[in-house]
């Protein structure tokens, strides 16, 4: 039987000018295991906290389901491998990738633990990558997605959850090529993604969309390589499955906000109703080659 684990405390609040000037000066040092490291022991934005089951990976299960092969491929993995380790339940095998090896195998034993108690499901104790592979779960980084090097229809689906958002437009594009390539024709992706302003996760004082007052030239001054943010909207991603050749089965926009005063009238992409969302999720079907 495992045992709870413990419980964990609030997030620390921080201006969004300060952190922008932080992650300034982590990309002219060019120190992103610094990062990892305030992430998991300052911020605790890494933490591995949950009571319950994420509806993110009860999505993602749901569109698995749905696949003959279950052979899944995920990008943007992150630390903690916690959506895999429940996606082990119901996948063959699953490729992990990412383009930073973030991997922290307390995190991620953390996190077995903590599936293991809601679920009551057995895991294996996470002490390094090679536990993995009991269930079944192969992690390779770095690796860019978009130029993958994995072979032709070797997936029956892919998943993403809160990735697609920090990067760029015309790399996301060369993704979602190399994804028709390395899927199986019929293939599917379920994609999660955070359209928020990301840095109102850790400052109250401004809105969830504050970053949509800025012009492109305007936000490059806060926007950082180790905190990139696209700031694409639910529509730009429909248009970028379709330009790839997908097939949008399912779009679902997961939450709105009030959109800054400040915004330009003349926007055009304002003038699409999922300007204001704030997440939304997508299943888009390879059709094959
Ligand atoms: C915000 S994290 C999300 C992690 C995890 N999916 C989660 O929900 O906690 C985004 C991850 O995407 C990875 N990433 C960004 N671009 C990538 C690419 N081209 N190929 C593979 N991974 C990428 C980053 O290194 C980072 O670990």
């Amino acid at each position: 039987m495992a045992h709870a684990p413990s419980d964990t405390g609030g997030l620390m609040r921080i201006p969004w000018k300060l952190k922008s000037l932080v992650f300034a000066i982590l990309d002219a040092t060019h120190a992103g295991g610094l990062l990892a490291w305030l992430q998991k022991h300052v911020t605790r934005r890494s933490r591995v906290a949950f009571s319950t089951l994420s509806p993110d990976w009860l999505f993602h299960e749901s569109v698995i389901e749905l696949s003959p092969g279950k052979r899944l491929l995920e990008f943007g993995a992150g630390k903690s491998l916690v959506q895999n380790l429940y996606l082990s339940q119901v996948c063959r095998s699953q490729t992990v990738v990412d383009i930073v090896p973030l991997f922290d195998r307390q995190l991620a034993n953390e996190a077995a633990q903590r599936i293991s108690y809601i679920t009551g499901r057995d895991l294996p104790p996470i002490t390094s990558l090679a536990d993995l592979a009991a269930l079944n779960i192969s992690y390779i980084a770095p690796l860019d997605v978009a130029r993958s090097a994995l072979p032709d229809n070797a997936f029956d689906v892919c998943v993403s959850t809160n990735t697609m958002e920090h990067i760029p437009e015309a790399q996301l594009g060369a993704i979602l090529v190399e994804l028709r390539r390395i899927l199986v024709p019929g293939g599917l992706v379920s994609a999660i993604i955070d359209y928020s302003d990301h840095y109102s996760h850790t400052d109250p004082s401004i809105g969830r969309l504050n970053f949509l007052r800025f012009s492109d030239a305007e936000f490059r001054r806060f926007n950082h390589r180790s905190h990139f943010q696209n700031r694409l909207r639910h529509h730009d991603y429909e248009r970028l499955f379709r330009d790839a050749g997908f097939v949008v089965e399912r779009d679902e926009v997961l939450g709105w906000a009030e959109l800054p005063d400040a915004i330009s009238c003349d926007d055009p992409r304002r003038r699409d109703p999922t300007f204001a969302a704030t997440a939304g999720r997508f299943v888009a079907r390879s059709p094959g080659r």
